[in-house]
């Protein structure tokens, strides 16, 4: 059974470390992925709630020739269905690196799933094997939100995610 959620540092890092022993303890010996993902989406967002106004996976789609289609998130709706060559999380994607958007209207092919969204980060899911699987996508309503300490953080957070 989900164990109640401890009461994270105010030091972002600091957080980021709490966090990805959470999300490696509640996930440890899970097989499915979507339980995977649906668990980081919640503890990441239950933690970050004041800036994360969005945060989901988007993944790969195995049936498609490179596009991404939306999996587990918390936020308002988003777009079902994104191509590799579109958006933030395309640029990911094509890219398998994490990019951070201090200002989405400035990012050519930004896709707005919502206008009140201002800034965004999105990082890379890999396997074990190193392929690409997904990307985590995070908006925020406020400008320049995200910054390197969250990259690290999500990056690893995805990494005790994927971990078996
Ligand atoms: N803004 C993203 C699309 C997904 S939503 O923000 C939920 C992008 O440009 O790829």
């Amino acid at each position: 059974m989900a164990e109640a959620q401890i009461a994270y540092s105010t030091d972002k890092a600091e957080a980021y470390r709490q966090l990805v022993e959470e999300i490696a303890s509640v996930v440890s010996g899970e097989t499915s992925r979507i339980a995977r993902y649906a668990t980081t989406v919640s503890l990441l967002t239950s933690a970050f709630k004041e800036r994360f106004f969005w945060c989901g996976f988007y993944e790969v789609d195995p049936l498609k020739e490179r596009e991404l289609v939306v999996g587990p998130y918390q936020g308002t709706l988003g777009c079902l269905r994104i191509p590799f060559a579109r958006g933030v999380c395309g640029a990911c994607a094509t890219r398998r690196e994490t990019i951070i958007v201090p200002d989405v209207h400035a990012f050519p092919g930004h896709i707005a799933c919502d206008s009140r969204s201002n800034s965004e980060i999105v990082v890379p899911v890999f396997d074990a094997a190193g392929e690409l699987v997904a990307v985590l996508d995070v908006d925020s309503t406020s400008f320049a939100a995200f910054d390197e300490i969250d990259a690290r953080g999500l990056e690893a957070a995805c990494r005790a995610m994927m971990a078996i």
